[in-house]
């Protein structure tokens, strides 16, 4: 397919319009949506981390922390970037759901929506070299309820996370936490994350 210089330029320009760019209004956005305190994390991010979700048509829907993504556009599996100086790896991804069944009474939170290691930075992109503890799950936020705050979290990778034997793939996706697993698993403080805000469909 040829493309114009216009178009080219105008769909980089949209690419760009949809990621995060700046670390700090990533911190501001999780600090307003009251993520670090719901996930009982320290969140002082150093990088960013690009999450883009595949689309049946048209180009990936990349997340920028806050932004509010159509419950059908979510079936994934998203594909992460890392912007910034962070070395080759390896890195955890994780994705957690702190809003379940609903925002106002989280009784079965968090929901585990992604845990993979073995993330290798491939010039940004990031390729994990193992198959993810727990496969994306698409949000299914219930009728009725408000929207949930998916978020997205980058490791670096600890010794303790391969000999880990506290989540596998059996385990309930059903009451996680992550600052818990982060903790146990020696993994410090996330270095990046972003966030989506899904509604029920
Ligand atoms: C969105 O919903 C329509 C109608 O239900 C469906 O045909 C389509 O496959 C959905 N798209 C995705 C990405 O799930
Ligand atoms: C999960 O359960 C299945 C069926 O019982 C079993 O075959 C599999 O080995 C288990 N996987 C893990 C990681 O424990
Ligand atoms: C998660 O674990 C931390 C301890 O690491 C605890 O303070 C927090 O209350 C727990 N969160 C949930 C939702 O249980």
């Amino acid at each position: 397919m040829y493309l114009s210089p216009l178009a080219t330029i105008l769909a980089l320009a949209l690419f760009a319009a949809g990621q995060d760019v700046s670390i700090a209004a990533v911190d501001k956005a999780f600090d307003a949506a009251d993520l670090p305190t719901d996930l009982d994390i320290v969140f002082k991010p150093t990088a960013l981390l690009e999450v883009s979700l595949p689309q049946t048509t048209g180009p990936p829907i990349t997340l920028h922390a806050g932004i509010q993504v159509p419950r059908n556009d979510t079936a994934g599996p998203p594909t992460f970037h890392v912007v910034g100086n962070v070395g080759g790896g390896p890195f955890v991804v994780a994705a957690v759901d702190p809003d379940a069944p609903t925002p106002q009474d989280p009784t079965s939170a968090q929901i585990r929506h992604f845990l993979g290691g073995n993330f290798f930075n491939h010039g940004g992109l990031l390729v994990n070299s193992t198959p993810a503890i727990s496969e994306f799950r698409q949000p299914t936020p219930p009728a009725g309820s408000d929207a949930h705050r998916y978020t997205f979290l980058l490791f670096k990778q600890s010794p303790e996370f391969a000999t880990q034997t506290l989540v596998n793939a059996n385990t309930s996706v059903s009451l996680f936490n992550i600052s818990q697993f982060a903790t146990a698993v020696d993994l410090g403080n996330p270095i990046a994350g972003t966030f989506m805000l899904v509604a029920p469909a």
